[in-house]
């Protein structure tokens, strides 16, 4: 049984693939946490884990100590709640009991926020556990879900006001699991623009360790992502503890070790920018974090997120469909094109093989700098005489999608619709308005201000007859306190903003289901499994260069499929570093992700047009693989000598192997790179000629010989019966 309830020991256990979780409902009627960890056979867990815990009489307080499952304030523990609530008469003190329970098949949606799914009700089992503060009135619903292949489980929380007082959520998780112990390393990915995701990996330490945004974006510097693992975890074995949030705003993550030393790992909202009014009758929904637990190293955390992302976070058409190879012409051209400069790259590209062709910032308004026009969503015939219709109709005429750039959240002071409006963007009357890139923030928390964009993004993409969606968000909030709230409610904007601006991506991508839409915010600074629901891939970094993008797609994929990262093949030296790599190597690193180019191809050497024709006609072949394929880190870059990861189909039929040299040191042995998930007793034919046993390939590895920095091989090697 997925979900076990033991009436008799008052014991929840939920299992999937490899995993269990384990929960206890005390005499008392308080929710005790039991386990989370390795599968174990129903009825094996017992409440002792939770009866095991140390009670003391003064100091320290019993609550304190116990493996609360959603630990409150008030009554005797002192470290963060997962859920605080300041009441009418003004105090913290809940006192939540048990008060009932559901079982079903399946998995519900949010509403109005994005969660996995579950398409057929055997995929999931779900549990929804109430517990009730009766003299507030209050009823809490943990929200369970546990998927079936994966063990992974999908957290949220809920909590409805059914007393006659009007109360106020402080702060609230949507999971705060403890662990047993605190020998722990801690996982995060952190970052900046340009430098996203780098994996940090510490011991946990005796305090509270916390990552956070505050930014109303999940943000290029830290990721709303949190694992713990043992000391001697590896990429392969080890056990991980990992918590992903799927939602797109501020966050705080954080594993902190209480007074007895052990673990709590938790992600919520965070509460400095996160308030929530709860009037009676009123709930509250929290977002949803996804735990995930593997005994084989990070390789296996991850590869059950890519899994369940790929398949039951993203949505749509282009879900199951192999994505386009695209050309963008943003570093080719920035600003300043015209259609014929425009039209050349797009007739380089076709020539090339190129599928898609994404036409960046600046086709719009006045928009000739990133001074204005954000917010004016009409075209600029100045750049483009045809319309957008008339230049996506070249386009289309030449074989090739048609894709656009936009920045629907944002607004230029200098714009017709900032004169029209200039009370829709985030502001706090008589401060200034903080500019970011000479732009400002609408203020998605209103309605009118998220239907504007539902009608002008719609306008956009009816008259363009786009194929393809950039969805780009380039600053941060600041005066996140909307006017349009009164003052008790004001803290709820940063909240209200990814509410309503999930409204707008639910509209426009359910009226256009055919368009590819990608995701993008200074490159990734909105990296995260709420933007996926809505939109399959995102653009990873603005950093373009090759091995630059070997750290940064290497941390991405702790948590995201490679289906999910854009990688695009720019030009050197690059723009970002100013490095000098060749074409090969900076193809090879973009067949990590979604394939695509950003560059003048007009302007390239006849022998880097070879190297990339050959490289999009090798993307065709192998896109199925390394978009649906299991994806292995096997070398971190991390050293600066050299990288390597794998994709292997679902039979074990096909396996890529990827291998980057960064710096070359002389005077060293080539190097041995031994590959997983291959079938030991099949022969694999790698693309030189050579053949390899499944067996060989795996346990003893095969070396390879990359001399000269920078440079790097692809091996395809297929399964063969002789
Ligand atoms: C952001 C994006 C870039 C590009 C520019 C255009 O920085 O990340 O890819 O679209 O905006 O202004």
């Amino acid at each position: 049984m997925p979900i076990d309830y033991h009436a008799e020991k008052r014991v929840f256990t939920l299992s999937g693939g490899e995993c269990s979780y384990g929960l206890h409902i005390t005499p008392e009627g308080q929710l005790m946490h039991l386990y989370w960890g390795r599968r174990v056979p129903d009825g094996a867990i017992t409440p002792h884990l939770a009866q095991d815990y140390p009670v003391q009489a003064s100091f320290d307080l019993a609550a304190n100590c116990l493996p609360w499952e959603l630990p409150t304030l008030g009554q005797g523990w002192y470290g963060t709640p997962a859920l605080d609530i300041r009441n009418a008469a003004g105090d913290h003190v809940l006192q939540l009991r048990y008060a009932g329970h559901r079982i079903y098949a399946g998995k519900k949606p949010l509403e109005g926020l994005p969660a996995v799914y579950a398409e057929q009700e055997r995929e999931a089992d779900s549990l929804e556990i109430d517990l009730q503060d009766s003299l507030l009135g209050l009823q809490v619903t943990l929200q369970y879900t546990v998927l079936n292949d994966s063990g992974a489980v999908a957290r949220s929380m809920r909590v409805c006001n059914a007393g006659s007082e009007t109360v106020q959520i402080m702060s609230a998780a949507a999971a705060s699991v403890p662990l047993w112990g605190s020998d722990y390393d801690v996982i995060h990915l952190k970052g900046a623009w340009g430098r996203e995701r780098a994996v940090i990996r510490t011991p946990m330490g005796q305090g509270e360790y916390a990552v956070f945004s505050r930014r109303g974006a999940s943000g290029h510097e830290e990721n709303p992502f949190m694992a713990l693992c043992e000391p001697s975890a590896t990429e392969h074995t080890g056990g991980v503890w990992a918590v992903s949030y799927i939602y797109s705003g501020s966050f705080y993550a954080s594993a902190a070790a209480d007074v007895l030393g052990n673990a709590r790992l938790s992600m919520g909202m965070d509460a400095r920018v996160f308030t929530w009014q709860l009037r009676p009758g009123e709930a509250f929904q929290t977002p949803e974090a996804i735990l995930v637990y593997s005994h084989q190293g990070l390789n296996g955390m991850s590869q059950i997120y890519h899994r369940l992302y790929r398949l039951r976070l993203a949505r749509g058409w282009w879900r199951d469909r192999q994505r386009p190879v695209l050309i963008n012409n943003w570093e080719a051209t920035y600003f300043d094109f015209t259609e014929d400069k425009i039209l050349s790259i797009a007739r380089q590209a076709h020539a090339l093989g190129i599928e898609l062709f994404v036409l960046d910032d600046g086709w719009f308004g006045d928009r000739n700098d990133d001074h204005t026009s954000l917010g004016d969503w009409t075209v600029n015939r100045k750049k483009l005489p045809g319309g957008l219709s008339g230049l996506a109709e070249k386009i289309h005429a030449m074989g090739m999608l048609f894709g656009l750039w936009v920045e629907p959240e944002m607004i230029s002071p200098d714009s017709d619709l900032y004169r029209a409006h200039p009370d829709w963007c985030l502001h706090v009357a008589g401060r200034e308005r903080t500019e970011a890139r000479h732009q400002l923030v609408l203020d998605m928390s209103r309605a009118e201000v998220q239907e504007y964009v539902i009608t002008a993004i719609s306008a956009v993409l009816r008259e363009s007859g786009a194929d393809y969606i950039k969805w780009d968000m380039n600053r941060n909030m600041t005066e996140y306190f909307s006017p349009a709230l009164p003052p008790e409610r004001r803290m709820e904007t940063q909240h209200r903003y990814m509410l309503g601006l999930y409204r707008v991506l639910e509209a426009i991508t359910a009226s256009f289901p055919r368009v590819l839409f990608e995701s993008c915010s200074g490159g990734g600074g909105r990296f995260d499994g709420g933007m996926l629901f809505y939109m399959p891939q995102t653009w990873t970094s603005d950093n373009t260069d090759a091995m630059a993008r070997l750290q940064i797609q290497y941390g991405t994929s702790m948590v995201y499929p490679a289906c999910a990262m854009g990688a695009h093949v720019s030009a050197v030296p690059n723009h970002q570093c100013g490095r000098v790599t060749a074409m090969q190597t900076r193809c090879d690193v973009a067949i990590g992700g979604n394939f695509g180019f950003e560059l003048d191809l007009t302007a390239l050497s006849a022998e880097d047009l070879d190297v990339a024709k050959r490289m999009v006609r090798r993307v065709n072949q192998l896109r199925g693989l390394t978009q649906t394929g299991k994806f292995t880190r096997l070398i971190s870059p991390e050293k600066h000598e050299y990288a390597a990861w794998q994709f292997t189909d679902e039979e074990k039929s096909q396996a890529l192997l990827c291998v980057y040299r960064i710096l070359s040191v002389a005077n060293t042995a080539p190097i041995r790179i031994r590959m997983y998930h291959l079938n030991p007793d099949a022969l694999y034919h790698a693309e030189d000629g050579r053949v390899f046993s499944g067996a060989e390939l795996m346990y003893q590895g095969m070396t390879v010989t990359l001399t000269g920095d920078f440079s790097s091989q692809t091996i395809l090697f297929s399964q063969s019966e002789s």
